[in-house]
């Protein structure tokens, strides 16, 4: 299972990988417009140097709605560095862009998937990875994990090779069960890849531990 981070925040990024278990980062036009990352070439060099950060990869996506646009913009991106994968949504242009990229050897991202239609479809067109929104499927009071399951049997059904990213995580539980339902990839913000490491029982183990320690000495 990868794990990728979903910020365009360089420390956040850079924390992560010290902690050597990132294997890349995902980003989107609201993520970067957070960190005030504004025209295109200040958004060419932000690219760059998360690539820097990291060795994995690195989705950048796309601006346009357009074919043209799209295949344009993600040409461009995908020029920055062998690392940067072209996000694209899912949309009928769209899924026309991921079969260009696909036959044109540039690897993609489907994103903006809210169904397992969806994910047939950008499979089919040869995305690299889907990004279902479980956090917001969640937040309509709909099931997103279930819709990991789902894409999960038919993708295992006929063999698709596009990996299943899930993508608006939201807390450490949803990477726990995205782990048990069979997710390839998770993207998530650091606070819930941190999560991870918590468990009462170590803090009072290792408390224990370290007063038996200093009592012994
Ligand atoms: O990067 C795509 C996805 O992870 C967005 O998450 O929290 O805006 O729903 P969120």
């Amino acid at each position: 299972m990868k794990f990728f981070i979903d910020t365009a925040n360089l420390a956040q990024i850079a924390e992560a990988q010290e902690l050597g278990c990132l294997d890349g980062v995902t980003t989107n036009p609201s993520l970067m417009a957070k960190e005030g990352i504004k025209g295109h070439d200040n958004v060419m060099q932000h690219y760059q140097d998360i690539c820097t950060i990291v060795s994995g990869d690195v989705s950048a996506e796309v601006i346009s709605v357009d074919f043209d646009g799209m295949v344009k913009e993600g040409k461009e991106l995908a020029s920055i560095n062998p690392q940067i994968v072209v996000k694209v949504p899912m949309i009928e242009q769209g899924v026309r862009a991921l079969r260009y990229f696909t036959d044109n050897g540039i690897r993609t991202n489907c994103t903006l998937v809210f169904s397992v239609g969806q994910a047939l479809l950008a499979a089919k067109a040869g995305a690299s990875y889907v990004s279902p929104f479980i956090g917001r499927i969640d937040d309509i009071s709909s099931d997103g994990l279930a819709l990991i399951e789902e894409i999960r049997l038919v993708y295992d059904n006929y063999g698709f090779e596009t990996e299943i990213l899930a993508a608006s995580i939201r807390h450490t539980m949803h990477i726990v069960h995205c782990a048990k339902i069979g997710a390839d990839v998770i993207t998530s913000p650091l606070s819930a890849i941190k999560g991870l490491l918590k468990h009462p029982l170590t803090d009072i183990g290792l408390e224990k531990f370290l007063s038996d320690y200093r009592e012994s000495q």
